[in-house]
């Protein structure tokens, strides 16, 4: 096996992202050399289990570690208080102690409630991140941001909690679904517009790029952002790009539009918005690129529609609402505005 990249986040914690392609059967020995021998407790789903849970489990035991595994449905509709008190009963019961860990073996749904369940079992363990989907490698496994969803609305509990280790092997991203490949490049093109416009050009032209460099790059560009706004009180508001139109289309179809075409159509209406708010003018080059990548461009829902969507989101702070609107490729600001304004310029987008 090649030497890992290695990306360092200097958080509340400082912890490694390491990655590789073909390093899964590896992960025993890596995190033996920085942990000491105890149980690893792997939450997953019922579709990377079968996949790579014995990869995990054997490496990990042979290195020393004891293992207890628990799996669950997977998709979003498993990201419950209910499941994470089940994950914490079976810690329970195998008698995980806080000088164990736990282990994320999965995408986003996975990573974000085996975080939360170990921030909050016995007042916080330790927790490694092993990605398997795209947008869990760029996104959701840095950060520290664990959540799960109550009917009130996706993320509303949850807890800042930074992962001990990070954990990626690139080749498991070859047994994903294409659809959920695709989602994690709406947020690969965003970590573009947002900071970086070579990483925008490098990945303009879909499959043109290698993978894991391009990977390690919109890790670099969180790591940086988590670094100066751990807790999202600044400049984190950044990668909500797209987001705030994406989450109201999500939401308005039932979740039948999945989180990235929703997010790959938000980022078009966020730069119609950024046009008319008196911005250049950069929705020809992104929607060039949403649709390359195969995403539908078109909005299905009124201004208004989202509108009452966007008001409604628990976390909006009073009654003004903050965009993130691109001014070049590769620089985006957050505009706060009265939440009329944002009706406003949804109107003239033509929504
Ligand atoms: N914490 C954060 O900062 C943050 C950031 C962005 C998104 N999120 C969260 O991430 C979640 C979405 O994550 P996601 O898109 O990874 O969804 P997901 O975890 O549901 O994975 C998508 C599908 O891919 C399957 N899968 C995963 N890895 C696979 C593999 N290697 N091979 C085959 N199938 C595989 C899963 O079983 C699932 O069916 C949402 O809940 C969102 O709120 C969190």
């Amino acid at each position: 096996m090649a030497t890992p990249t290695v990306i360092t986040v200097k958080a509340s914690g400082t912890y490694d992202i390491l990655l590789e392609k073909g390093s899964l059967s590896n992960i025993g020995q890596t995190v033996a050399e920085r942990f000491k021998t105890c149980t690893i407790a792997i939450l997953s789903d019922d579709k990377v289990f079968p996949l790579y849970g014995k990869t995990v489990t054997e490496s990990l035991e042979k290195a020393g570690f004891r293992t207890v595994c628990h799996v669950i449905p997977n998709g979003e509709q498993s990201k419950t208080l209910d499941n994470v008190t089940d994950f914490i009963n079976c810690m329970t019961q195998a008698q995980v102690t806080r000088t164990d860990m736990v282990l994320a073996l999965g995408g986003g749904v996975i990573g974000d409630m085996a975080g939360f369940a170990a921030a909050i079992y016995l007042r916080g363990i330790p927790f490694i991140q092993v990605p398997t989907t795209l947008l869990a490698a760029v996104d959701s496994s840095v950060g520290g941001k664990t959540a799960v969803d109550i009917s009130a609305g996706k993320n509303l509990v949850g807890a800042f909690h930074q992962p001990s280790l990070v954990y990626l092997d690139i080749d498991t991203l070859s047994t994903l679904d294409a659809q959920v490949m695709r989602d994690g490049f709406a947020e690969v093109i965003k970590y573009g517009i947002i900071l970086d416009r070579k990483l925008f050009d490098t990945v303009a032209v879909p499959g043109s790029f290698d993978l894991k460099s391009v990977i390690a790059r919109c890790i670099e560009i969180k790591r940086d952002v988590v670094e100066q706004d751990e807790f999202d009180h600044g400049m984190r508001g950044l990668l909500n790009f797209g987001h705030t139109f994406g989450h109201a289309i999500e939401k308005l179809s039932g979740f039948t539009i999945t989180h990235g075409s929703a997010v790959a159509r938000g980022m078009i209406i966020a730069a119609k918005v950024a046009r008319i708010y008196g911005f250049t003018d950069y929705t020809e080059i992104i929607t060039k690129v949403v649709k390359d990548y195969g995403f539908e461009t078109d909005c299905p829902y009124s201004a208004d529609a989202l509108y009452s969507v966007i008001l409604s989101d628990k976390k909006r702070s009073g009654s003004d609402i903050t965009l993130v609107l691109p001014k070049e490729i590769g620089r985006c600001t957050l505009e706060k505005m009265p939440a009329a304004q944002v009706l406003d310029l949804m109107k003239k987008t033509g929504l």
